[in-house]
């Protein structure tokens, strides 16, 4: 017997837009918008990563920034589930694209409802459990024409938008996560104004967070009343700050995980059935400093790679008293060098949590195929499935049968 309890949820995560190709939503025109000058930025902006020589093709190359094609997942799903299910995955989470499905205001398309039931229905055929997230940062173009998530009405169209899906497939879906890090969203697309759309400013980064906290608990009300049996959370961007010692790095790392990984939880708490975090980073805080890390083991992105981390943010969770599902963890590693460990390490570090009785039920790897990142476009690799763009083709990465075997055994050993 394990250390994970047999009804351990494992598998993947992704999201449409970085995957199922052919978008038309606020994202694919400012791509389009955009191509030209992330390209010319990139050496300033990754020119100083070990992995530069390796990505300086792809990252200064305008077609890189632009979604397009991407993994064309919305016709592939189908063989990139019988992979999943190959690696032993027992769930998946994906979300719907909100623009495929009311691409004009008011008017919801029967055939791309049909496609995501199709998807579903997949799923299960394969002993998979859908989770089905239903906003993961990109909007219908008439939404954001009004502004987007800052319109007054937000959270009326996003109810609007929920009440459709839930009675289409609110038998059919157990678990749903409403929101994708809408700290995450919040700081890019309306403080830094890095990311569609380009707002700065604490004022808009408080009304964006604001209008979220309400879609989310309206989309929670609506859900529960067609499917009270319906476990329904959000997926939270947590970050493990850590004080270096000290009165003032400890006063500052009060405030901002307060501002960080708390702010959001406590104010939808009430409705929740369980928590989903994405964790990628730790930030070591010395004095006023932020980011003073070792970074001893970094991803393709420069990311640092801190699996006691996890521990430490879901030891921070336990007192919401609500089941937690690591909803994305992953690592860009184009040489599938560092992936194995990095899974096997995180894990384990869950393992420990659990031991220390915080509920964790299920964890999803971010991503199961190589996919569309963002303002970074195609060259950070994250999959556990390798994708050539040009041809579509798939190949299954050492590190996902390592992962397999983690499944299998269900056990590691602390
Ligand atoms: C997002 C994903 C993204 C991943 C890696 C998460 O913040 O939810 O969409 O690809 O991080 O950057």
């Amino acid at each position: 017997m394990g250390l994970f309890s047999k009804n351990f949820l494992w598998g993947s995560a992704s999201s449409a837009h970085q995957v199922e190709g052919g978008a038309v939503n606020d994202w694919s025109g400012w791509e389009k918008a955009n191509a030209k000058r992330l390209a010319r930025e990139a050496e300033k902006k990754y020119g100083h990563l070990p992995s530069w020589e390796q990505i300086k093709d792809q990252a200064t190359n305008p077609n890189n920034y632009i979604s397009g094609h991407a993994c064309e997942h919305y016709r592939m799903f189908r063989e990139d589930f019988d992979s999943a299910q190959a690696l032993g995955h027992t769930a998946h989470r994906f979300s719907l694209e909100w623009s495929r499905i009311e691409p004009v205001e008011g008017r919801f398309d029967e055939t791309e409802i049909a496609h995501y039931r199709e998807v579903i229905k997949a799923l299960r055929a394969r002993g998979i459990e859908p989770f089905v997230t239903l906003w993961h940062w990109t909007l219908p173009v008439w939404l954001a024409e009004k502004d987007g998530i800052l319109n007054r009405q937000f959270s009326e169209y996003f109810e609007r938008y929920t009440t459709k899906v839930a009675k289409e497939f609110g038998v059919e879906i157990c678990f749903w996560i409403t929101i994708n890090e809408p700290e995450i969203y919040a700081l890019n697309s309306h403080y830094r104004g890095i990311w569609p759309s380009q707002k700065t400013g604490f004022i808009n980064f408080f009304r964006a967070t604001h209008a979220l906290n309400r879609a989310h608990r309206n989309a929670y009300r609506v859900i529960k009343k067609i499917n009270p049996n319906a476990k329904i959370g959000a997926s939270l961007n947590t970050s493990y700050f850590e004080s270096a010692g000290g009165r003032i790095s400890n006063c500052m790392k009060w405030a901002v995980d307060w501002l960080w990984n708390m702010r959001f939880l406590r104010n939808i708490h009430n409705e929740l059935d369980f928590v989903g975090i994405n964790y990628y980073f730790h930030n070591r805080i010395k004095g006023f400093w932020f980011n003073q890390n070792e970074n001893k083991k970094i991803s393709d992105m420069g990311w640092e790679i801190y699996p006691e981390g996890l521990y430490h943010v879901l030891l921070d969770l336990k007192r919401f008293q609500l089941p937690v599902y690591i909803t994305e963890n992953g690592v860009a590693d184009m040489n599938d060098v560092f992936r194995a460990d990095f899974i096997r390490d995180h894990i384990s570090e869950i393992n420990r949590a659990i031991a220390e009785g915080v509920d964790v039920r299920g964890y999803f790897y971010w991503s199961l195929l190589d996919n569309f990142e963002w303002d970074k476009g195609f060259w950070p690799r994250f999959g556990l499935i390798e994708v050539d763009y040009e041809t579509q083709k798939r190949k299954i990465r050492p590190s996902a049968f390592e992962y397999k075997k983690i499944i299998e055994e269900s056990a590691i050993k602390p």
